[in-house]
């Protein structure tokens, strides 16, 4: 089977978020499974740089407002899969993030931008962008790449499946209506019934509606999502899809996350030979400016800095918990209120919480390695790749019970502990009490090592490898390509 995956950033090429991890990842799963993968990428600097092997596969010409469009083929770094790109200096030749400029505001001419990805996308499916190759299926991630979907719909005789992830439905894609002409698609799409969102144009509509699949995170979020509460105003639309909803709980790279073999922690280790966490525990306090202090519970956070986090809640509750033994390290970035707050909390409790505010790859992993616990008290959660990150690392997630959190994370009741199942720490009201009661349970297990061994041990032989899910994957494509076999394209 020939799978295209569509999406607009990819783990370490260009990353601000757990998707670019998953873009990164799961594509190589499946090709060890034997499927035919690639990848099409919006032409950004980042990508052009660090792929080789650029060669032309078609001079488009002008389109979507860029004068010169070309359709690139390269190998990714790494894994070497080949990824096609599209190379349009006038839309993605610029700094800044994939979506945004350096000031946070949303690049202005981001529909013309992501709508040439699907739009290229559509015409990889239908064959007529690469004469060597024509995918399958088309696999979309978030509204960056969900015009994929509607290009492809809009062209019945395209013989190929889509299928749309949405990692975060909170990201729409919205744009006022009457810029649609340059879409180039039927106008009877620019209805309710299509791509119209209240009077705008929602890209994460294209892929919600003309997919043949739609695909999320996580069982939990599958399902709230199809709620008032997380639905985002789009429930309605997902529940009109619910017989072909599905939740598929991401991986993790398990060669990049492993504590047994990773270049940027002071010490190896692993669930058999735990002992190495100590030192990376001591690295990490000595790093941070916190005090050395072998009772405190340390308390990593790794985590963009937006509402959906929940990080309110831990600066509220971070003087009661400071006071109690609890030492907190956090790095962070976005929201620049929220990064002021924490350097606020920072300066009343030097030694006690350090923020690094940036982004920084290699600290990430020495944050995760030498903390005890990692707390991701988000308001909703997709999937979350930190707590999974943790668990692996034998750092115990603090987390709420929503959506990849509550699947991920068993909290350590009597029950749970007795039957050896617990690995963390859950907690339901999104309030500063709730946080800070799970954070003291955590504080109490810590204090009673046979308790906190146990819990650390069962985190660290949990198995979320990309295995499993690539396979949930490759059946979801059978299952979208049933239709189309059966009607012979
Ligand atoms: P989301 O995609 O909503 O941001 P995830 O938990 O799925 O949440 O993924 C976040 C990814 O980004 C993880 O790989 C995490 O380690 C990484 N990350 C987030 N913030 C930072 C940061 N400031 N520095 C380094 N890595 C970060
Ligand atoms: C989104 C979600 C996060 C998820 C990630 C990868 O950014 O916020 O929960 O883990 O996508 O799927």
């Amino acid at each position: 089977m020939k799978v295209l995956h569509v999406a607009a950033e990819v783990f370490p090429l260009v990353k601000t978020g757990g998707l670019a991890d998953v873009v990164a990842a799961l594509p190589v799963a499946q090709a060890q499974q034997g499927t035919d993968v690639r990848l099409l990428l919006p032409g950004l600097p980042a990508i052009l740089e660090q792929v080789s092997g650029l060669r032309c596969v078609i001079d488009i010409g002008a389109c979507f407002g860029a004068l010169r469009v070309r359709l690139l083929r390269a190998r990714l770094p790494g894994d070497g899969l080949v990824a096609y790109i599209v190379e349009a200096p006038y839309l993605y030749k610029r700094g800044g993030s994939p979506y945004q400029n350096a000031h946070g505001e949303e690049w202005p001419d981001n529909l013309q931008r992501f709508a040439l990805l699907g739009w290229i996308a559509a015409h990889l499916a239908a064959g007529d962008a690469d004469p060597e190759w024509a995918p399958d299926v088309v696999h979309a991630h978030d509204w960056h790449a969900a015009m994929s979907c509607a290009y492809i719909a809009d062209h019945a005789a395209t013989p190929a499946a889509s299928v749309y992830t949405v990692h975060n439905l909170a990201y729409q894609g919205l744009f006022p209506m009457h810029d649609w002409a340059p879409l180039g698609l039927a106008s009877r799409l620019m209805s309710p019934a299509g791509l119209e969102y209240h009077g705008q144009l929602s890209f994460m509509k294209a892929g919600l509606k003309f997919s043949d699949r739609v695909t999320t995170v996580s069982p939990t979020y599958a399902r709230e999502i199809s709620t008032l509460e997380f639905g985002c105003g789009l429930d309605g639309v997902i529940r009109s899809r619910s017989a072909h909803v599905r939740g598929i709980l991401n991986g993790i790279d398990t060669a990049v996350w492993n504590p047994a073999a990773d270049p940027a922690i002071a010490a190896s280790y692993d669930a058999a030979r735990p002992d190495g966490k100590a030192a990376c525990r001591r690295a990490l306090q000595t790093e941070a400016g916190l005090e050395i202090d072998d009772a405190a519970l340390v308390v990593a956070i790794v985590s963009r800095l937006t509402s959906q986090k929940g990080l309110d809640l831990v600066l509220a509750a971070l003087p009661e918990l400071i006071g109690q033994g609890v030492q907190f390290a956090i790095q962070g970035t976005g929201d620049a209120a929220l990064e002021s707050a924490f350097r606020a909390a920072q300066a009343q409790a030097p030694g006690r919480v350090q923020v690094f505010t940036g982004y920084d790859e290699a600290r990430a992993h020495r944050l995760i390695a030498g903390a005890d616990a990692i707390a991701v008290p988000s308001r909703f959660e997709p999937c979350g790749l930190t707590q999974l990150y943790g668990l692996r690392y034998g750092t115990l997630p603090i987390v709420r019970r929503v959506g990849g959190l509550a699947d991920t994370v068993v909290d350590a009741s009597a029950a749970a502990v007795a039957e050896d199942r617990a690995t963390g720490f859950v907690f339901d009201a999104a309030s500063p009490q709730a946080f800070a009661q799970a954070v003291q349970r955590a504080l109490e297990a810590r204090r009673q090592p046979a308790l906190w061994a146990q819990l650390r041990a069962r985190a660290m032989v949990q198995q979320h490898s990309w295995e499993g899910p690539a396979r949930e994957y490759l059946a979801l494509y059978d299952e979208a390509l049933a239709p189309l076999r059966a009607d012979g394209l």
